[in-house]
């Protein structure tokens, strides 16, 4: 029940944004960047993976996406017109030993979503899918008409929701955007929120960590690949630009727009040598390296071709320079403080 909620975005009747998922790690980004452009964020998040105090001057529902009858309070009382769904377990390791926990989350919680979507005529949906829908790349750089080949079950729980949501928009005109990330990275730029996932599997948070002495190394996968250094090469967008990547889909969206899938990627990769380089100039500190056999299902080079959201929707991201992003992560990685 909502009854111990704040009325402050739902007295007003501006129309909400719902952010599912949005005490994450991308999702606390999308509150601030919402924000900063007049519009009235409001969170839920089960905070499986989240945290309460990354949710900053936003109205923030403890509950899961699952449950139909607080989705059906949320919508009528914060008069939302649009939803972004950023809420999935992301860890592919973890979906290989447990696909059931992907499966549930990712996938089935998504249809009492939809369906309070449409009985509430919510038209709008902005879905984070992922580079894992591709798979093994049959060519770089991957553009959208990549075929759809996922490897692990976390890869396929996101193809099948982009699936599902192009059956429903066929089926009750509701319009969508499926963004499909690749290796997200950086923070905000004023260190408000970072990345703070609780197991970390992302590069840059554990080089980072490894950095500070939370670590004994950094573990480097294969050094044999057919790339200029013998390392995985892939490519890292920084944070807010995904951010502004959301923002000007839903402005399309609101102007009509019907379906739209987009790349979003910096289209420039960097090995994981070169970000461990640079993360030893921006913090000074050594960063020991443990080489280990390549592991299974890493391709040598994944690299996103995102000129279509350009093209289309004039997306311009600002900080994909690798030493910027590390930077930024850095950032909030050394400053924060978890409030008393
Ligand atoms: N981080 C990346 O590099 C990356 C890359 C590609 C795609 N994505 C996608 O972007 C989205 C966000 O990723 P992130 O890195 O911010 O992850 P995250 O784990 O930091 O955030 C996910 C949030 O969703 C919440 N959540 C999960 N299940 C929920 C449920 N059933 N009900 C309500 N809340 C729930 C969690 O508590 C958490 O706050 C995910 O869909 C992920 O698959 C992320």
């Amino acid at each position: 029940m909502l009854t111990n909620i704040g009325r402050r975005a739902g007295e007003s009747r501006h129309p909400g944004i719902l952010i599912i998922g949005g005490a994450g790690y991308i999702g606390s980004h999308m509150v601030l960047a919402l924000q900063a452009h007049g519009m009235t964020p409001i969170v839920l998040d089960n905070l499986s993976t989240g945290h309460r105090d990354a949710v900053i001057n936003a109205e923030c529902i403890i509950g899961d996406m699952s449950d139909k009858n607080l989705l059906r309070e949320i919508f009528t009382k914060y008069n939302i017109s649009a939803v972004m769904h950023f809420a999935s377990f992301i860890e592919v390791a973890e979906s290989v030993k447990n696909p059931a926990k992907y499966y549930h989350n990712n996938v089935a919680n998504l249809f009492p979503l939809l369906d309070v979507m449409a009985e509430c005529n919510i038209k709008q949906f902005i879905f984070s899918s992922s580079a894992a829908v591709y798979g093994e790349p049959q060519y770089n750089p991957v553009n959208e008409k990549h075929p759809l080949a996922p490897i692990n079950p976390y890869g396929r729980t996101k193809r099948m929701v982009e699936e599902i949501i192009t059956d429903y928009a066929a089926s009750n005109g509701m319009q969508y955007a499926i963004l499909r990330y690749f290796n997200a990275a950086g923070s905000d730029p004023k260190g408000r929120v970072g990345e703070r996932h609780p197991h970390e599997s992302h590069l840059i948070p554990l080089v980072l960590a490894t950095a500070r002495g939370e670590r004994a190394h950094i573990t480097v996968y294969g050094n044999d690949y057919a790339t200029p250094d013998g390392a995985c090469v892939r490519d890292y967008v920084h944070v807010t630009d995904l951010c502004d990547a959301h923002l000007l889909a839903l402005q399309a969206l609101q102007e009509g727009k019907q379906q739209l899938i987009y790349n979003l990627g910096n289209g420039q990769g960097f090995s994981v040598m070169q970000v461990i380089a640079a993360a030893r100039s921006i913090t000074g500190c050594n960063i020991p390296v443990n080489l280990a056999e390549r592991r299974a299902g890493d391709p040598a080079i994944l690299v996103a071709d995102a000129s279509l959201i350009k093209q289309e929707l004039n997306w311009r991201p600002q900080f994909g320079n690798l030493h910027t992003i590390i930077e930024h992560a850095w950032g909030f990685s050394t400053n924060y403080v978890i409030p008393a």
